[in-house]
């Protein structure tokens, strides 16, 4: 819990043009500064910073606020983060009052365990021929691998525990996710026997690891357990190593797996990130889309590929702000990124992301493979569930407007027309009767039903 004093006093403390002026290069044009808008892609600046009135506005996407928020925007962090970086900049300590609210410091013993053992797992690394051997078989590099920092945990009950334990207890160890208790009370490592792949957050901490079995094994990869510093749903593999490696993101790829991320790096192609084995959600999203404007899905080309990447659209279509852009890519049947880009070489692989289908039209395919449309009875029943849904997810913006056109067009009737049917269930008091009707009429049209209300625009 930070006082709110010490936050009004900070801010006042802080030249906002100071800070932006680090991160994005500002022209001062009359009284304020421009740049070309850091939120989103553009040409001509129309992202002004105020210095009288202290905050940052963006004609063209609408991004606006204070220092506090273009830290959290720009660099990805968390309030408290946000307030700790300025801080810093502002020689001042952050008071904390007592609360409910995490405190930062509560985890320093956390940080510092993980960091200590991506450091032992990096000189295991080192000793250990067979996994030296196994990642230059998989055509890594020493560079790639120190980038990345990956490391080796040896096929022991202890290699971990052994090294750290002088330092650091065994609850830390545990609630760190490193170790694990057994039911007579010993402590032994969680990672055994894995080439073992840091993660890290925004700002380069290390808050968790996977580790892929060397060769055959089950599970292939294990991963942390959520510990008070790691969030599954949240975090993205690569993602502060891409923002390393580039002076400035356009874009984001998002593959399935670490080894994807890795061996796209190690062909140049660094902006890669992956969701740690679980589906993209709405958080990933959030988190990328204020480090880029545009992230462009990978995806397997096969029947399951394509289900993942309607779950994908499913979850983006709600954070489609105008200015936003979604892309998906499909890749033939039983290539991975990884393979992919062995076999294409980097220029291969880029042409190929840049082949990546809209949003949109992976949108309206969706929904064309979903129905017939080439019958009226087929289009219909799309329209009657577009109805129902005519307040969806999407926000209100020309993608959303445009998705609608297509949809009318899809349905082979005038825009106005299909606005006309979908504001239909909104009119007051809709008469029960007629919803009942509708509703069986769908029904009788025995149309497959899209996986989600959520799908539609
Ligand atoms: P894949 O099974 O597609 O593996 O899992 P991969 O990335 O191609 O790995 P390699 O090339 O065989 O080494 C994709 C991702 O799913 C998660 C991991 O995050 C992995 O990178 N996963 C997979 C798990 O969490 N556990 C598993 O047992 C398998
Ligand atoms: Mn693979």
């Amino acid at each position: 819990m930070i006082p709110q004093h010490f936050i009004d006093e900070l801010l006042a403390r802080t030249d906002i043009v100071e800070v932006i002026n680090g991160r994005v290069t500002l022209k001062k044009q009359g009284r304020e500064y421009a740049a070309c808008c850091p939120f989103h892609g553009e040409k001509t600046p129309s992202f002004f910073v105020s210095p009288t009135k202290q905050f940052y506005h963006c004609f063209g996407c609408g991004a606006h606020g204070t220092a506090i928020t273009f830290l959290m925007e720009h660099d990805n962090l968390s309030f408290p983060e946000a307030i700790e970086e300025l801080a810093r900049l502002a020689g001042m300590e952050v008071p904390r009052e007592q609360g409910t609210g995490e405190r930062a410091e509560d985890h320093r013993p956390l940080y510092d365990a993980l960091e200590a053992a991506a450091e032992h797992y990096v000189r295991a690394l080192r000793h250990s021929h067979e996994a030296v051997d196994y990642l230059k078989k998989r055509g890594l590099t020493g560079e790639i691998a120190r980038d990345f920092r990956l490391g080796f945990a040896e096929d022991r009950w202890d290699g971990l525990i052994s090294t750290l334990s002088p330092r650091f207890d065994d609850k830390t160890l545990i609630e760190a996710g490193l170790a694990i208790r057994k039911e007579g009370g010993q402590v032994y490592d969680r990672f055994r026997g894995r080439i073992m792949f840091p993660i890290r957050d925004t700002r380069g901490r290390v808050i968790g690891f996977g580790g892929r079995i060397l060769g055959q094994g089950e599970p292939k990869y294990l991963n942390s357990p959520e510990t008070p510093v790691f969030h599954k749903g949240q975090q993205l593999y690569g993602l502060f190593e891409a923002r390393k490696a580039a002076t400035r993101l356009e874009q984001l790829l998002v593959v399935e797996g670490y080894m994807d991320v890795i061996a796209l790096a190690q062909h140049g192609i660094t902006h890669a990130v992956a969701t740690l084995g679980t589906s993209t959600t709405r958080d990933h999203l959030e988190r990328l889309f204020r480090v880029v404007p545009r992230l462009v899905f990978c995806f397997d080309g096969d029947a399951a590929g394509r289900k993942a990447a309607w779950r994908a659209l499913e979850q983006a279509l709600p954070v489609m702000r105008d200015g936003r852009e979604a892309a998906f890519l499909f890749l033939p049947e039983g290539e991975d990124p990884d393979t992919l880009v062995r076999t294409l070489g980097a220029e291969g692989f880029r042409e190929r992301e840049a082949t990546a289908q809209a949003l949109s039209d992976t949108f309206l395919d969706g929904l064309k493979a979903r129905y017939d449309a080439h019958t009226r009875e087929g289009r219909a029943p799309a329209g009657a569930r577009k109805a129902r849904n005519s307040s969806g997810p999407c926000p209100e913006g020309l993608l959303k407007t445009q998705l609608v056109n297509d949809l009318a067009r899809l349905c082979a009737v005038s825009p106005e027309q299909f606005a006309r049917q979908t504001e239909a269930p909104r009119r007051p008091r809709p008469a029960a009767a007629e919803r009942g009707r509708s509703a069986r009429s769908a029904a009788r049209a025995k149309a497959p039903q899209p996986p989600g209300r959520n799908a539609w625009p």
